[in-house]
């Protein structure tokens, strides 16, 4: 399935544009940072070399229609005194040009992905459906992995006939099915640890008991069998191979009923955290943002740790404030960072990310007669 709409442009003009601008180098040990149009800078970055990016993650504007504001004291979006603001970036397009800009810099951003590198694309209820559907053009449908739902905010009452909306989503895409960097991170919190493991056995350790089995019935095979005189109940099957369980149970890792029910004994020292799901609660945006849009920095170091490794080399081209250059910086990688506002530009500089080259893309144009377009 593709997503059409008048003056889609094809694939093979966004290259050729793209191939009109002259290679920068750069190198996958170092970080930087571009001030001037993400179109061209991808351009250049792509035409010196290809399959270098382990992790991108974009917040690009969201086709909201408003222009975004930063103010002396607070970031806000609209609505601070126009005598004491400054426009830190427009979001204002006519949809299909909207659908070509976003299009042609996800298309390089592919190829400038490594072979096991991820995309994470930030974006809203409104757009994002149409978004996915161009990335699964661009990308391949097996190369979806999720669509996550964030929550962003506190309920808020807001007039409008509808529910109110306090999510936005992240779709996360990887360049490559068979092969992606996905460190299996955990949800770790002490929060609660008294709820999750309410039980404490006689050396004092704290426990909790999880069932022998789980729903769905299987025909035949060791999640099926008798087990210590047992079967798995109607419409379950035992969680694991049982000479699993056996051994288990050898180890004292069985807890045995009155009624002679056994579960297993999983001990709060031993906890690892849980599988992260796909609905985020505990990334809100801040409360006083460096920049509008400021996203949850605490979610861009998950992701980070999740599907990067150690001196990876990630990229940002819609910057705004630097939030995840920041959490490439304190996780030990390597940046690109790249935004056409000098408010975000200044945000950034004002920031403590390690060391970085700075390069105002559009004076490196002027000095070496590169082609100007915006993309
Ligand atoms: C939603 S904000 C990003 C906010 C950022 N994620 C943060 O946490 O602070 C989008 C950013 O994209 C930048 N931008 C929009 N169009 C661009 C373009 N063509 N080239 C480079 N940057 C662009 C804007 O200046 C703005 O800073």
């Amino acid at each position: 399935m593709i997503l059409e709409y008048p003056n889609k442009q094809s694939k093979e003009n966004i290259v050729k544009a793209a191939k009109m601008f002259k290679p920068i180098e750069y190198d996958s040990k170092h970080s930087y940072l571009y001030f001037g149009d993400n179109f061209s800078v991808l351009s250049s970055l792509l035409n010196y070399n290809s399959n270098t990016i382990d992790l991108i993650y974009i917040d690009p504007p969201f086709f909201t229609n408003n222009d975004f504001y930063i103010s002396k004291d607070r970031a806000n979006t609209i609505s601070s005194s126009k005598l004491d603001r400054e426009k830190a970036y427009s979001d204002k397009f006519n949809r299909n040009d909207y659908f070509n800009f976003l299009r042609k810099r996800l298309i390089l951003l592919r190829e400038l992905l490594s072979e096991q590198g991820s995309l994470y694309i930030h974006i809203d209820y409104k757009i994002g459906h149409y978004i996915k559907i161009l990335l699964d053009e661009i990308f391949g449908v097996d190369c979806f992995k999720n669509d996550i739902t964030r929550i962003k905010s506190n309920p808020k009452n807001f007039a409008r006939k509808a529910y109110g909306n306090i999510k936005d989503m992240i779709l996360f895409y990887v360049k490559n099915n068979n092969n992606y960097i996905w460190n299996e991170i955990k949800q770790y919190t002490l929060d609660n640890i008294d709820k999750k493991f309410p039980k404490v056995d006689s050396e004092g350790r704290r426990y909790t008991t999880v069932p022998c089995h789980a729903p769905g019935e299987t025909m035949a095979g060791k999640t099926n069998s008798l087990w210590q005189g047992l079967y798995p109940p109607k419409g379950r099957h035992w969680r694991m191979d049982i000479s699993e369980l056996e051994k288990l149970n050898n180890n004292g890792l069985i807890e045995w009923s009155r009624t002679g029910n056994p579960r297993i004994i999983k001990y709060a020292d031993e906890y690892k955290g849980s599988k992260i799901q796909d609905v985020w609660l505990d990334y809100k945006d801040p409360q006083y943002p460096l920049y509008p849009t400021h996203k949850n920095e605490d979610m861009l170091d998950m992701i980070i740790k999740q599907s990067s490794n150690k001196d990876s080399l990630l990229l940002d081209c819609f910057a705004g404030s630097g939030s995840f250059l920041n959490a490439a910086y304190k996780n030990e990688r390597y940046f690109i960072g790249i935004d056409n506002s000098d408010i975000a530009i200044k945000t950034i500089k004002s920031r403590d990310i390690g060391n970085y080259c700075f390069i105002d893309y559009n004076s490196i144009n002027n000095n070496d007669n590169i082609k100007v377009n915006n993309g």
